[in-house]
């Protein structure tokens, strides 16, 4: 069962990893994240399960195995406001819907779930909600085993590090989970891109202006919202 889709990454990792499995559904928001799934992963967008606020767990099978949730990182990513779960107003914020996918776990009880998210939710400003989703998990019947990784120790030419948190059912855990040790890079980023690549992916000069313009407001915004000043930008 997949949360939070995207485009399936998790998916993607059984695929290449030769893990056959069969999905219950997937859960994700955006028309066309939800497409690309579709067409990525093979399944209709009727295995859509959309809004995860509106999904009742009841409805679930109660023998999934897997469940894998990278909940919304904007509430807790360095780039954002980092307003951490919940707003001012104790408004659910987007990365809050981690209790969203909580109530599904406990619900569903899979042998395992998998949550990804930005490295910021194990550092010090986020210690209490890293505490909370940790906390949840175990009083929901897991033993969590959690460490920051980066992609480019797994082969992939891209600095980009991520928390993962593996969520062992408390029954079937013998405790010999492991996370992978770090491989050798053999790739550059110049490896991954294509030779042939249609003029229309190409940005125009005006373009590149427009996001430069645009990365500039929203930088500003968040300055000012921070309370600091542009000049610091
Ligand atoms: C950090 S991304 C996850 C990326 C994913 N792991 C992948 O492999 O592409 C979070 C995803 O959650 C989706 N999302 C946000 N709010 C949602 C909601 N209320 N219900 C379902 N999906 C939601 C977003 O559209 C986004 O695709």
């Amino acid at each position: 069962m997949s949360l939070f889709s995207g485009i399936g990454a998790f998916e993607k990792a059984l695929e290449r990893l030769k893990i056959p499995y069969e999905l219950v559904g997937y859960c994700e928001i955006d028309p066309f994240a939800s497409k690309a799934y579709s067409l990525l992963h093979g399944v209709p967008e009727s295995m859509n399960f959309g809004d995860i606020t509106k999904l009742n767990e009841k409805i679930l099978p109660d023998n999934i195995d897997l469940i894998t949730y990278g909940f919304p990182c904007q509430d807790i990513s360095i780039a954002g406001l980092q307003k951490g779960f919940t707003d001012v107003n104790g408004e659910k914020t987007r990365s809050g819907l981690f209790f969203d996918a909580l109530r599904i776990i406990e619900h569903t009880q899979p042998q395992v779930a998998i949550a990804e998210n930005v490295k910021n939710l194990a550092g010090k400003k986020f210690s209490k909600q890293f505490s909370i989703v940790l906390d949840s998990l175990e009083a929901a019947g897991y033993n969590n085993y959690w460490k920051i990784l980066n992609a480019m120790d797994y082969e992939i030419p891209q600095n980009r590090e991520r928390v993962l948190i593996v969520s062992i059912r408390k029954d079937i855990d013998t405790g010999i989970f492991q996370f992978p040790e770090p491989v050798p890079l053999k790739k550059c980023f110049g490896d991954m891109l294509e030779d042939e690549v249609p003029e229309k992916y190409f940005l125009t000069p005006e373009k590149v202006k427009k996001i430069e313009y645009s990365n500039f407001v929203q930088e500003r915004t968040i300055i000012q919202d921070r309370g600091g000043s542009v000049e610091h930008c």
